[in-house]
């Protein structure tokens, strides 16, 4: 992907480093960023929705996907738009002097002292998911006399899954205002009524990983349908229609991610023909993509330690991370590829699992890993495809230090986030004879 090359020692080179000399610099498991490619990825959204002349677009990176306080600037300086779905999202994309107008805030149980940091922070919109919310920005709004611009979460009915998309015609989900039920529509109405809510339009999220356009183009025609119905019912006038994140990426041979212009073209073509249909003027079209940006450009690079050959049945190379860096492959049985970056040139002619060191059986990173046969200790494994849902969704399982975060670009490395430290984990624990005296 991207700027991956090898060199003539047979190393894997990433954003013109050499993948051995970043490990010396700055020890491993690490993650590696690859900065051109973070761009080029950004640029491919930009120019499809270019595409469409006299189109207005947004398209707002969901930090979730990967958050620091360099990735929002990198955000920022690319003139995105930025999703953030909590207090320390926020906190973050501030801290990193992120426009506040463009900070979208998400999220299903958003707490009083969150929105009032959004409500000072006046950022661009908050996404309402509930009746819950939509009473407690209202009151909070008054309280302030203070306007904010809200979309509507609501839930289209439409599944997207990895390769398939299923119309459920009964909506089971903890996000959004459902559309089939009245739902949606009351918190159209009650958000109209709103001296200091300002609607400016919808939005739906279908899911993650996303190979087909299908259930893009049929959750518009099922939220057009409805705008249809409010703009006669309540004059409702749709600005904004923001269909979310979720395009796929390619993580395996078996991955076929669409080229993004294909998603772009599905979603503004489908929103202008519903326009047509219902006699209704073209919204801004909104998206939301955080893997597609990230998740390619990010390398997690291992250090190879223990074996073990069970005859017959399977080997096991372990690396000195795992499950704590990256929980995808056994919270969702997600896969993975794999090299030795430091004999990227060799055959990779034995297959084993790549085990974390992690106290859990589970804690495999790839079950099946082409790896060459003298691939050992002291080795490195690149695993890629690492950016999404990696570091974001890192923990501390058996006190392991989270990894250090690099960029690279033009033959430069920059460390944007430093290797945690012993010292780090025990910071906010307090010693037994706190407790005590508190408690007698
Ligand atoms: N917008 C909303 C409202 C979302 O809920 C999400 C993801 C996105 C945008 C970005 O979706 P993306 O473009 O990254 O697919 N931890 C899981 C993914 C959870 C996604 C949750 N929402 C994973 O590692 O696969």
């Amino acid at each position: 992907f991207g700027t991956q090359t090898i060199n003539e020692q047979g190393h894997l080179c990433i954003g013109g480093m050499d993948t051995k000399d970043l490990a010396k610099e700055f020890g491993t498991p690490l993650y590696i960023y690859d900065t051109a490619l973070i761009k080029q990825k950004i640029s491919e959204f930009k120019q499809a929705f270019n595409q469409h002349e006299g189109l207005k677009w947004q398209i707002a990176y969901a930090s979730k996907a990967f958050s620091t306080v360099a990735m929002i600037q990198l955000i920022d300086q690319q003139g995105l738009s930025l999703d953030v779905v909590s207090g320390g999202e926020l906190y973050t994309a501030l801290k990193a002097g992120m426009n506040p107008e463009r900070i979208h805030f998400h999220g299903n149980n958003k707490s009083e002292s969150e929105l009032a940091m959004a409500l000072d922070a006046k950022i661009g919109a908050v996404i309402v998911d509930n009746f819950y919310e939509l009473k407690l920005l209202e009151k909070m709004c008054a309280e302030r006399n203070q306007e904010i611009a809200i979309l509507l979460r609501v839930t289209p009915g439409v599944e997207a899954h990895t390769h398939e998309f299923i119309m459920t015609g009964q909506d089971d989900s903890k996000f959004g205002f459902n559309l089939d039920n009245g739902m949606a529509d009351e918190a159209v109405k009650r958000s109209l009524r709103s001296p200091h809510l300002n609607l400016k339009g919808i939005h739906s999220h279908i899911g993650s990983q996303i190979f087909e356009t299908d259930g893009f183009a049929g959750a518009i025609r099922i939220m057009m349908k409805h705008v249809d119905t409010w703009a006669r019912d309540f004059a409702f006038q749709l600005d904004v229609l923001n269909v979310g994140g979720g395009f796929g990426i390619h993580y395996t041979e078996g991955d076929n991610p669409l080229p993004i212009e294909r998603y772009i073209d599905t979603i503004v073509d489908t929103t202008e023909e519903e326009c047509t249909r219902y006699n209704l003027t073209m919204p801004e079209v909104w998206i939301e993509p955080g893997r597609s940006v990230v998740g390619e450009a990010g390398t997690t690079l291992y250090t190879v330690g223990s074996s073990k050959k069970i005859p017959g049945i399977r080997n096991y190379l372990s690396v000195d991370g795992g499950m704590s860096d990256n929980i995808r492959p056994s919270l969702y049985q997600a896969q993975y590829k794999a090299i030795c970056a430091n004999k990227a040139l060799e055959p990779a002619d034995s297959q084993v699992a790549l085990a974390g060191k992690c106290c859990e059986s589970g804690d495999v990173l790839i079950k099946e890993a082409d790896l060459p046969e003298s691939c050992s200790a002291g080795d490195l494994v690149a695993v890629f495809s690492t950016g999404a849902y990696g570091y974001s969704m890192a923990s501390h399982y058996n006190r392991i230090t989270n990894p250090a975060v690099v960029f690279v670009e033009n033959g430069e490395a920059s460390l944007v986030v430093r290797r945690e430290t012993y010292e780090d984990l025990i910071r906010q624990d307090m010693a037994l004879n706190n407790l005590s005296r508190n408690s007698s």
